[in-house]
């Protein structure tokens, strides 16, 4: 394959693929074969390897070097990758494969297939010398978070992603328009002959001819796919009003029953740091109750061992179950009706202990402590009931931090200022960890 001139018949009028790489021969074989091979030789796109090793003054053209400041490893040099990067054309656009870069994605490449030539610069060893991105305007890419033994394989995938979508480089146009992520949602299934394999039939709206109720089917098999598998991929999707509804009919595990949430009056401490129980209030009781209800939590409780206060809490939750609130506005019982009023936290342990089987792991959460991740907690939500607790006044007493398994950390741990309602705290919270764009 050429190494320094393009090779292909697109060397004038197709995509032009620069890859700059000490393994030039890695590419050897995945663009002799398929549809790659094809499009080289119907000239649509070009490719040249350019080696830095050429361009290295060391007399043994060496082209990394040990790291400043130690360390396992060897670092790429930047002069004679700058060199190399000195032979492209200035309308070239410059990408640098890196893990620490811009995510590949279908948009993404839609958006390089408008380039005429495309440079890609493949690291080795434990990377480049962070110099050459101040020399040379590029742009890092990354094929995901893992880290690769170099940029190569990570070039072949944006290659890949980026040549389907040249036209007439497939063999229909419209293949690619119906891929998955073309229109933000997952692909349907396909099926080809035999008709029946091992008792399994290919389902019958296949072979009905009829091309509307083909669309529809595949429609809805992408939604259901999307939904179950990248449920996070669909906030970001285009979808009409009749997938929506769709969507909504379709039975799904809700991920969040394993998610139970509880609002402590007692014990809570106060601005000076003494133990304090606070008095409820209607809008965190509504509040939470219906972030509870929309995300089908496992349960909302209260926690206030006076009894005036669980008093009220029943005689508001009562107004709008069977009073008056009821008739005006069905909904609001529907979700007061997930609320528990108990004494201590304790009992709320002990109720979720008995109606799911298994003691819940507890969650403390605090504006101003906490190491937990969402991500640690969501995972845990995958096998196990888990009780995120809430606290009022200046914070949960320390003790019942102490006694948690974890603390989750703080929302915005990083600003100055985090003071959150603790109704507002309860939603992002609650999103944070259930969240999947529905
Ligand atoms: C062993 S990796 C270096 C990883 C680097 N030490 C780090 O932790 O980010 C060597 C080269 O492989 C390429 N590479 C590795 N993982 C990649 C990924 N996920 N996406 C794109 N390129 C990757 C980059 O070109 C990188 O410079």
């Amino acid at each position: 394959m050429t190494r320094h001139r393009f090779s292909g018949h697109g060397a004038e009028a197709g995509m032009r693929f620069s890859v700059i790489t000490i393994f030039p021969e890695f590419f050897d074989s995945p663009l002799s074969c398929g549809i790659l091979s094809k499009a080289r030789e119907k000239g649509l796109v070009a490719f040249r390897f350019i080696n830095p090793r050429e361009y290295s003054t060391d007399k043994h053209h060496n082209v990394d070097d040990r790291p400043y400041g130690g360390g396992p490893g060897m670092v790429m040099a930047v002069d004679p990758l700058r060199r190399a990067l000195d032979t492209l054309p200035s309308s070239a656009r410059i990408l640098v494969l890196s893990p620490k870069g811009r995510p590949l994605t279908q948009d993404l490449a839609r958006d390089l297939a408008q380039e005429e030539e495309l440079a890609l610069v493949c690291g080795r060893y434990e990377g480049i010398d962070a110099r050459l991105e101040q020399l040379c305007p590029m742009e890092l890419v990354s094929v995901g978070d893992f880290v690769l033994n170099g940029g190569e394989a990570g070039a072949l995938c944006l290659i890949e992603a980026v040549g389907r979508l040249i036209p007439d480089f497939m063999g229909k146009d419209e293949s690619a328009d119906e891929e998955s992520f073309s229109s933000g949602l997952l692909e349907y299934p396909h099926y080809t002959r035999p008709e029946e394999y091992q008792g399994l039939k290919v389902p019958e709206v296949l072979s009905s001819g009829h091309h509307g109720r083909i669309a529809a089917w595949r429609r809805e098999k992408s939604l259901e796919a999307t939904l179950s598998l990248r449920p996070d991929i669909l906030d970001r999707a285009l979808l009409t009003g009749e997938d929506i509804r769709y969507l909504k009919g379709l039975e799904r595990t809700r991920p969040g029953r394993n998610l139970h949430v509880a609002l402590v009056h007692y014990p809570v401490e106060n601005k000076s740091g003494q133990t304090v129980t606070t008095s409820l209030t209607n809008l965190d009781l509504h509040d939470i109750a219906r972030v509870s209800c929309t995300y089908g939590l496992g349960g909302y409780y209260i926690c206030t061992p006076v009894r005036d206060q669980q008093q009220l809490a029943h005689t508001l939750i009562g107004h709008w179950r069977e009073g008056y609130g009821l008739k005006a506005n069905p909904d609001r019982g529907v979700a007061l009706a997930r609320v528990k009023v108990v004494s201590l936290l304790g009992e709320a342990i002990a109720d979720i202990t008995e109606r799911t089987g298994q003691r819940p792991r507890v969650v403390g959460t605090s504006a101003k402590a906490g190491t937990l991740t969402f991500a640690q907690v969501s995972a845990w939500l995958a096998g196990d009931p888990v009780l995120l607790v809430l606290g009022t006044g200046h914070g949960l007493h320390g003790s019942l931090l102490a006694d948690a398994d974890g603390t989750l950390r703080a929302i915005r741990f990083m600003d100055r200022y985090n003071h959150l309602s603790v109704r507002s705290a309860a939603s992002i919270m609650v999103d944070r960890l259930l969240g999947d764009a529905g």
